[in-house]
């Protein structure tokens, strides 16, 4: 049985492009809204200045999450309330009841006077939501400034679309700044990024095009690495697409020289408390971007830049046995990680399984890609068609390591060449707009979810050695 790949599914057979991440399926969405409150503003803070209130970054995000939806033509908001959120001048311009915002004025923006409940009914207008103090209070403090729109924003645009813009906006500013003032600032924000996790520790940076390695390793394997990262990126790129790996500025790597520094890093800068089994992360979003990990030992990373034959007789041995990732493969299992998952909301298994699939390529094949194979092999073997289910739907329950193994496996099956050409296209539908899996499985494939499990199972079986 061989899954009959459409015509019409190969024509798309381009590049993926970063939306296509964008992943409808159902757990990941409904985990996403209930963490969604309407005090995560999703845009990003780079373009306004910090002190100053910012409509794109403070407010917009609280009404495009909260009242956008239902202020929309057809909508109740429109309807009865007369009151369109299409742009900002429509909101500034309000409705019958009078102006949304007016300057420094908060007795007369209504939009104030409804989300504190001074002018009835109360808004949001669902029935147990309020929004919640910071945000009133973000409303609040741009009202005061002026309830002004941040420079250089089109008034007619959508809110939804001043996220985006200011992302532009901050990497205008970057691409203005003089080469050596740039690098000042990123080495200033790098610096001040490694305090936090010790700061008597004193790293050095090494730069390239795209990425700034801050670490305490010796200098070659520092240079190495962070030349590795940089030849790798022309393949992240080409299996994400050119938007997922569009940052603004240079990404910073940090490699922390052991575990306490990282856990650290990670209580000051992100308040949490660091998993057991966790080696690294990455935050792309941050106003500076940022991957970091815990130098692994050295496996004779040098070898990653040289030749590809030679490299892998070498460091088949020396990974082989460890199970352990060399650097260059660990940064770019998290690069990877987040520049999938910073490029919308898909599933999990996806971030996941491109993450380590493209790590693998960097150490060509070793200890860790054996332990990927193994676990999906087991899954295999406890009934494909379930753990596989299990891991698709978000892997709730599912141990870490089959998690990884699985979703692993079924991106190298995808991306494997029987499939390879349509796996763009398998991407693609991922993204485009609340489709489930099965319709998207059903679209590129042209199967339903039973045959493509089975198909996919039955080349795990084949390629990982499960047949007997
Ligand atoms: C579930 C739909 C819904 C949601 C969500 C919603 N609104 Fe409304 N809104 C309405 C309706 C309906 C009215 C008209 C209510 C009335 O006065 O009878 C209204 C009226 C208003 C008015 C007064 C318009 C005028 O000039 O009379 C403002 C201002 C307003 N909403 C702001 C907001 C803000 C800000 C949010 C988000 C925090 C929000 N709304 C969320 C449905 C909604």
């Amino acid at each position: 049985m061989t899954i009959a790949i459409r015509p019409r599914a190969l024509a798309l057979g381009l590049v993926a492009s970063a939306a296509a991440l964008l992943g409808p399926f159902p757990k990941a969405r409904a985990q996403d809204a209930a963490t969604k409150t309407a005090e995560t503003p999703q845009a990003k803070p780079e373009a306004a200045r910090p002190d100053e209130p910012s409509f794109a970054r403070d407010v917009a995000p609280i009404l495009v999450a909260n009242c956008v939806d239902c202020h929309s033509a057809g909508r109740q908001g429109v309807k009865r309330g007369k009151l369109e959120m299409s742009s900002f001048e429509k909101l500034v311009a309000g409705g019958p009841s009078g102006p949304g915002a007016v300057a420094a004025n908060l007795d007369e923006s209504h939009v104030f006077l409804r989300v504190t409940g001074d002018e009835e009914p109360r808004m949001p207008l669902t029935n147990d939501a309020t929004l919640g103090a910071k945000a009133i209070a973000a409303i609040e403090g741009w009202i005061k400034a002026g309830a002004k729109l941040d420079p250089g924003l089109d008034p007619k645009a959508p809110l939804k679309s001043y996220a985006a813009s200011l992302e532009d906006v901050a990497r205008a500013r970057l691409e203005k700044m003089a080469p050596d003032e740039r690098d000042a600032r990123l080495k200033e924000a790098g610096l001040d990024l490694w305090r936090k996790a010790d700061p008597s520790l004193k790293p050095e940076m090494e730069t390239t095009e795209h990425f700034a390695l801050f670490s305490t390793l010796p200098k070659e394997r520092a240079t190495a690495t962070v030349k590795a990262m940089e030849s790798e990126l022309s393949t992240i790129r080409r299996a994400l697409g050119a938007e997922a790996t569009d940052w603004p500025g240079k990404v910073c790597l940090h490699v922390f020289p052991d575990r306490a520094a990282y856990v650290e890093f990670q209580r000051t800068v992100k308040r949490r408390e660091t998993p057991e089994d966790e080696e690294g992360d990455a935050d792309l979003k941050a106003a500076q971007p940022y991957v970091v990990v815990v130098a692994p030992p050295d496996v004779g990373e040098t070898a990653v830049v040289a030749p590809r034959r030679k490299s892998r007789r070498r460091r088949g041995a020396d990974a082989g046995e460890s199970g352990a990732r060399s650097l260059p493969g660990l940064l770019t299992e998290h690069l990877v990680r987040a520049a999938v998952l910073a490029s919308g909301t898909p599933p999990r298994w996806l971030a996941e399984g491109l993450g380590v699939y493209l790590a693998n390529g960097v150490d060509r094949g070793g200890g860790a890609y054996q332990d990927l194979r193994r676990a999906a092999l087991g899954a295999f073997r406890r009934g494909w068609a379930t753990q596989a289910t299990d891991v698709l739907g978000g892997g709730e329950g599912v141990a870490p390591e089959e998690f990884r193994g699985v979703s692993f496996a079924l991106v190298e099956c995808l991306a494997s060449p029987r499939y390879r050409s349509v796996f763009p296209a398998f991407l693609k539908g991922m993204r485009e707009g609340g489709e489930k899996l099965d319709d998207v499985v059903r679209k590129v494939y042209g199967v339903d979810r039973e045959t493509f499990l089975t198909e996919t199972g039955e080349w795990i079986a084949a390629s990982y050695g499960g047949r007997r």
